[in-house]
């Protein structure tokens, strides 16, 4: 992943690979004024250390984006990070002992990953579908880790608009989910930089609203909303974590930016942060189209690609011989950059898999990198005909596009059969959600 964002930062790569927001739009004006107040005004605080917890204005801030999603957290419960990366970070420091298990979902935040790593973390990957992670699945793995005597240390979740898949837990999992933590005494670290980032549909509850605060630990961002140059998110967490927590963090960097928590404070102060959104909104919706029409238009017949409801990212997920880690050697030839999909696993699934960002560039880079990907796509199949004699196009993957089962081969389901009438997986989610090149969206 660092070799490819080192790539990806030649100006000449089309890049859909980073999680990049679009931070040409904010105004620079707005911007020029805020921070000539903070030199004005408030220099040498603002030039200073600062609490290692974060101002208290700024939790304030953080108190009103969480507000806007339905939650109500304690201030004394939050504390300033650098980045929700940090937060991940200092959780894992808090409670991961080498070996301890960590549950997340399949495929997770390619970012979490190597946290969760460097903490010698015994990763497991709950299989997602068109309604986020498998409650079902994870009940059954708890269940077999209890028999085996390991106890996991937390379930990690982003239940919106997921990094990498896009996919969005439906409220009818979020409540089992959250009912299991509480019955099991279970924690849940809920990730949440997009949820306020939604095009379409109805909100959901966060986790963190539908359990209290009890067993979630939150994890939110600035960079998202606002900008992740700032480098500033947060964590809320019951008082006994918290501790540890600011201990972790103390060690780690003693504070987070004085410098971009007073601009925070000032353009929250300013009152449009709402609009900012609105925004953005605006702009990654339009973004989100073109890229789903350029994805019908430009990859095969067996691609399958998830459609999401807001956010930043599409999962796409192509027949099995494609290795989407030798398809990116070849964009990158082409100058254009995804992520490939064994990023999100720790077990080197996801090798046909790849994961499309289309928040940081603009519908033409966006129309431009699809082709440019397709094109490499359509070499690659060919070369497969050539090499087997077999035309792929006839080759049938089963679940097509759905995070974690991409590439099981299975013979088709008897017609009237549950999976072949209803398109349904045990739990309600659909196995078939994806729209396949030249299917037109709903
Ligand atoms: C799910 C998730 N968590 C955490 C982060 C870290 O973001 P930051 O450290 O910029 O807040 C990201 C960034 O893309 C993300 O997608």
């Amino acid at each position: 992943m660092r070799d490819l964002m080192a790539v990806t930062a030649r100006p000449e790569v089309i890049s859909l690979a980073g999680g990049l927001p679009d931070t040409s739009t904010f105004p620079a004006a707005t911007f020029a004024a805020q921070m000539t107040r903070i030199a004005q005004e408030s220099a040498a605080e603002a030039l200073q250390y600062g609490p290692t917890e974060g101002f208290a204005e700024t939790v304030d801030c953080i108190v009103e984006v969480m507000g806007a999603e339905g939650m109500l957290p304690d201030p004394d419960d939050v504390i300033v990070t650098t980045g929700g990366q940090q937060a991940i970070d200092l959780i894992c420091k808090t409670l991961v002992d080498p070996g301890d298990v960590v549950v997340c979902e399949a495929p997770t935040y390619p970012g979490a990953v190597p946290v969760f790593c460097s903490y010698q973390a015994d990763v497991v990957q709950i299989e997602c579908d068109s309604e986020g992670m498998r409650i079902d699945e994870l009940e059954r793995v708890l269940e077999e880790l209890d028999s085996e005597k390991r106890r996991v240390k937390f379930v990690y979740s982003v239940p919106s608009f997921q990094n990498p898949a896009g996919v969005t837990l439906s409220l009818a999992r979020r409540r089992r989910l959250v009912e299991l933590a509480r019955h099991r005494e279970l924690l849940v670290v809920e990730d949440n930089p997009y949820g306020l980032l939604r095009f379409g549909g109805d909100p959901l509850p966060p986790l963190y609203q539908l359990d209290g605060g009890d067993f979630v630990i939150y994890v939110g961002t600035f960079s998202k909303i606002l900008s992740p140059g700032i480098r500033l998110g947060w964590a809320v967490a019951p008082p006994p974590v918290m501790e540890k927590i600011v201990l972790g963090k103390q060690a780690a960097d003693l504070c987070s930016s004085t410098l971009t928590q007073r601009f925070v404070q000032e353009y929250f102060a300013e009152g449009r942060w709402r609009e900012y959104i609105e925004s953005l909104i605006e702009i990654y919706r339009g973004r989100r189209d073109t890229m789903l029409a350029a994805l019908r238009e430009h990859f095969p017949a067996q691609a399958t690609w998830t459609e999401p409801e807001g956010g930043l990212f599409i999962w796409a997920t192509l027949p099995d011989f494609i290795d989407t880690s030798d398809l990116l050697a070849k964009a990158l030839r082409e100058d254009v950059a995804f992520v490939p999909g064994q990023a999100a696993y720790t077990d080197g699934r996801g090798h046909n898999s790849m994961r499309l960002n289309f928040s940081g560039v603009d519908d033409a880079e966006i129309r431009e990198g699809i082709k440019r990907i397709g094109k490499a796509i359509a070499e690659q199949v060919e070369l497969y005909g050539t090499l087997t004699g077999e035309r792929p196009a006839q080759q049938r993957t089963h679940h097509p596009g759905t995070p974690g089962r991409e590439g099981e081969e299975e013979a088709p389901s008897p017609p009237g059969s549950e999976a072949a009438g209803s398109g349904k997986d045990d739990e309600g989610g659909d196995v078939l959600p994806f729209r396949r090149a030249g299917e037109e969206s709903a």
